[in-house]
């Protein structure tokens, strides 16, 4: 028996700005951003949405196929949690209408947490095979105005369904961990923006995939020259090419540099215009890769490189169904993306200092996403969603 992906779709706001508008502001050449990290636009929240609206949205098209009583866990990755006690995915739980015979929880651990949740579904599902668990990842990268971070903003969320005998991707048993308490990138509970050190953020990141390589070799995982593609955590796409390098010089790679673009590149499309979507960005890449790859990837060999800031990080491997292709929701993605609106700078300010009522009152949220799911009201504290 196998276990593994069996269904994967992901959602994102409806709003976006181009970097060529931030760029504009800051006086520098777009090229910085569109060449420089690899990213042409971030995504941008509207005011009544939220991770669960996303999660939600992410969730629903796969229902087209599944059915929801054989969700028997709902595992909720994010590090833009709503409630320091009630976990969102409960909300998304409630939206869906999923069975009350069901376990919900919440994970954090910046990134890295859905790359946890998907090896917990894993295991879940090894002990009862006629079970399915619920892998939702959803976030909102958010770091100050002015900061370097603040052209890898982002938002986005994924919905995995992991089953025994899956549709799309079968989920190897080897993986690598490397932890390492470290201050890279961290948000106290006190702050809506993430701090970070940028640029040592980058050499954790890049240090950390080696040792979780290492750590999956030794565990009898794939080699990097018998890998067919990677999918790497992207908080911005030009952390894959210097991730790719990494890589092949700690596994003494004898692959040429175009071959190794060309293992990451079907991975990069969306998250480029997107950004940083945390916990769910190396999944969205995931869809990427299976939804732009114009070969046929039955059988072909994906490594995965998970890593969380603070840090935690994870190597493993997984290998395409035959047959996938028709189980994508390709279509519906790219219509998504086309569909969404550009803010000016203007506006993205205004999305941006906007700020969710704390006092306790009767608030009607504006009503700003396209999304089949809306954050209502907050009324007393309490967060009220709807459908749309
Ligand atoms: P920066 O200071 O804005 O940019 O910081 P820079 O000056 O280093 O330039 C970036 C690149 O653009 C450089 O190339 C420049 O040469 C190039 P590189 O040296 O990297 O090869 N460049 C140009 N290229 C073409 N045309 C031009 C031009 N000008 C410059 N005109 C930094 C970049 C990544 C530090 C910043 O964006 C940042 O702080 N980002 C947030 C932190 C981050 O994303 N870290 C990534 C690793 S940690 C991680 O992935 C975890 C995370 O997702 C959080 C979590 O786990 O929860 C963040």
């Amino acid at each position: 028996m196998s276990i593994g992906i069996d269904d994967i779709s992901f959602y994102t706001s409806n709003f976006y700005l181009d970097l060529k508008s931030l760029a504009d502001v800051q006086n520098i050449e777009a090229d910085k951003y569109y060449q420089g990290i690899g990213q042409e636009r971030m995504g941008i929240v509207g005011a009544d949405e939220d991770v669960v609206t996303m999660a939600a949205a992410a969730a629903l098209p796969l229902f087209e196929r599944s059915n929801k009583a054989s969700i028997d866990t709902l595992l909720f990755a994010t590090e833009t949690g709503i409630d320091q006690s009630k976990a969102a995915g409960v909300f998304v739980h409630g939206l869906l209408g999923l069975p009350s015979r069901c376990r919900v929880v919440e994970l954090k651990q910046a990134c890295y947490s859905a790359t946890a949740a998907l090896q917990m579904a894993c295991a879940i599902v090894a002990r009862e095979p006629g079970r399915k668990v619920l892998v939702l990842a959803s976030d909102i990268a958010r770091y100050d105005l002015a900061s370097s971070g603040e052209a890898t903003q982002g938002c986005g969320a994924v919905a995995i369904l992991v089953g025994a005998n899956p549709k799309l991707v079968e989920i190897h048993p080897q993986s690598g961990r490397y932890t390492e308490d470290v201050m890279d990138f961290w948000r106290p509970n006190y702050r809506a923006t993430a701090l970070v050190d940028g640029k040592y953020s980058t050499k954790i990141y890049l240090k950390a995939l080696k040792q979780a390589y290492l750590d999956y070799l030794e565990q009898g995982g794939t080699g990097f020259d018998q890998l067919d593609h990677l999918c790497y955590h992207l908080p911005f796409s030009r952390m894959a090419e210097k991730a790719q390098t990494q890589l092949a010089r700690c596994s003494g790679s004898t692959r040429d540099p175009v071959a190794r673009a060309a293992m990451i590149a079907p991975s990069l499309h969306y998250n480029r215009t997107i950004g940083n979507s945390y916990t769910a960005s190396i999944y969205i890449g995931l869809t990427s890769l299976l939804d732009h790859a114009t070969e046929d990837l039955s059988g072909k060999k994906i490594g995965f490189f998970s890593y969380g800031s603070g840090c935690v990080a994870e190597f493993f491997s997984g290998s395409v169904v035959a047959g996938y292709r028709e189980y994508l929701h390709t279509q519906r993605h790219q219509t998504m993306l086309k569909a969404r609106t550009e803010l000016s700078y203007t506006q993205y300010l205004k999305f941006y200092n906007f700020e969710c009522p704390a006092d306790g009152g009767d608030h009607r949220m504006p009503e700003q996403t396209t999304g089949p799911y809306r954050l209502a009201s907050i009324d007393q504290h309490k967060r009220i969603y709807c459908a749309r």
